[in-house]
């Protein structure tokens, strides 16, 4: 069977004819599935997300219409034909209306009725294809907005790559603002299902009461307020991906439903006893440390481990400082071009110490705010200052020497860089001291001589014997 063989139901009461068409269907690379009534048609697309469906207007019982209108209202991407009797083309008319691809009328030859097959297809492909195109243009920024060349960046583009490559299930974690949807969404955009969508839900944003019935649907009258059918998030990402964040806050009852949905690719609408299959990729993504619920018994373990078949961590922002000029530049870059007039500003350096000082609890979210508001506050001018960034970051000493010391990809003068720093801690010294000489230097635990010679010999600017 091919891999994109499309899955297609032919409903027809006349067993010969259906049968013959089938047969050549099934010799043309069509999985054939047939259904020899309205009844047994609904029952079917119930259970089974087809591609095509291909069915006789005039039915006993339940007619071609009102199968055509419930394989719609279930996929709305379904390619449906509809089989019209001779003299019958208001009834085609309508059908087109409804949403049906095309018809064809009854007497009509198998080759006939391949074309239109063939052109609803193909009209369907460019139709996703465009989509996706769209989809491409929009979102590439998002991707490429993955910014960051520090070590463990790199290692997680490489591994966020080999996992759109799968349909596994994937566990992000990683602090709030570490980018744990952008991941979600470079994974999808990265793989075979990225013509299809990517539905978010987030779980901690919805009211428990209203959280099932929004992720698997509900039909009409299912609880007070349920005025119609509705399709589920889950239903919406069919052959997509599903992005469940904050799962960590699910109920125990909800966490059960998802458990089967990752086992059996199943589930039922709310109010509902019909199983629909479904085909899904789920990334789930948390900041609450799983493993640990799991041990207090929050969170179901066989639900964990389902989830958690390719873990993805993301970095905090202070474990990967040395992206944090790149990550200022790229935030200015779309910033000031989103400014009017457009405004090409840059970070003195002692700022981006700062920010590189600075612990970032709330990661690249923070950042990003942060650049916004010096922004803002730089007014007309072309650089940004310390005194520009909030006084949470001003009050950072820019120190170095603990370990994530920014070192620059093209490489660095040590030694002015060094006196930089000395030169710059020894005048903040006598700041604070108002220039008392011997207090600073007790500040800084040097000899008083000591701290004179270096002031001179930096302020000279002269590199020289320390
Ligand atoms: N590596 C990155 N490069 C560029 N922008 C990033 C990066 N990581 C995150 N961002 C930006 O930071 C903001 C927060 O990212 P995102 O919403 O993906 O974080 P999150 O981990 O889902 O946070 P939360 O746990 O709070 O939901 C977004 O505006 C996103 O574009
Ligand atoms: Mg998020």
């Amino acid at each position: 069977m091919a891999e994109n063989a499309k899955h297609l139901l032919l409903v027809d009461d006349e067993a010969a004819l259906r049968e013959a068409i089938a047969e050549r269907l099934a010799d043309h690379g069509f999985i054939v599935e047939q259904a020899a009534s309205g009844e047994d048609a609904m029952a079917r697309l119930a259970e089974f997300a087809f591609d095509i469906i291909v069915t006789d207007m005039r039915l006993p019982g339940v007619d071609g219409r009102a199968v055509l209108e419930a394989a719609l209202e279930r996929y709305p991407e379904i390619i449906a034909i509809i089989i019209t009797g001779f003299g019958t083309v208001k009834d085609a008319v309508n059908a087109i209306k409804q949403g049906a691809a095309d018809f064809i009328t009854k007497p009509f030859q198998f080759d006939a009725l391949l074309h239109v097959l063939t052109s609803a297809l193909e009209q369907r492909r460019l139709r996703s294809e465009n989509a996706y195109l769209r989809s491409q243009l929009d979102d590439r920024y998002r991707i490429d907005g993955l910014v960051g060349r520090s070590r463990v960046m790199r290692d997680l583009a490489q591994l966020l790559e080999t996992v759109a490559a799968t349909s596994s299930t994937v566990l992000i974690t990683g602090e709030t603002g570490t980018g744990k949807e952008l991941a979600a969404r470079a994974i999808h955009h990265g793989s075979p299902r990225r013509a299809n969508r990517f539905v978010a839900i987030n779980c901690s944003a919805i009211p428990e009461t209203l959280l099932e019935a929004e992720l698997f649907g509900h039909v009409r009258g299912a609880f007070t307020g349920a005025v119609g059918t509705r399709q589920g998030r889950l239903e919406q990402a069919h052959k997509g991906t599903l992005f469940l964040d904050e799962v960590g806050t699910m109920s125990p009852a909800l966490q059960s439903k998802l458990l089967r949905v990752l086992q059996e690719r199943e589930f039922e609408r709310v109010g509902d006893a019909h199983t629909i299959k479904i085909d899904v990729r789920v990334i789930a993504a948390t900041h609450s440390d799983l493993g640990k619920m799991v041990a207090d018994g929050t969170f179901r373990e066989d639900l964990f481990y389902r989830l958690n078949v390719i873990p993805v961590q993301l970095p905090s922002l202070r474990e990967r400082r040395d992206d944090i000029p790149l990550l200022v530049q790229h935030f200015l870059e779309k910033l000031g071009a989103e400014q009017v007039p457009r405004r090409h500003v840059t970070m003195s350096q002692d700022a981006l110490r700062r920010l590189m000082a600075y612990p970032w609890p709330g990661n690249v979210r923070q950042l990003e705010n942060v650049v916004e508001r010096a922004l803002a506050f730089s007014h007309g001018r072309t650089q940004i200052d310390v005194a520009d960034l909030g006084p949470d970051i001003q009050n950072v000493p820019a120190s170095p020497g603990d370990g994530n010391t920014w070192f620059p990809d093209e490489g660095m003068d040590l030694e002015r860089y060094i006196e930089g720093v000395e030169l710059t801690l020894i005048k903040r010294s006598l700041e604070r001291t108002q220039g008392n000489k011997v207090q600073a230097a007790r500040l800084l635990n040097l000899k008083r001589t000591t701290l004179i010679e270096k002031l001179k010999r930096l302020e000279r600017g002269q590199p020289g014997v320390a």
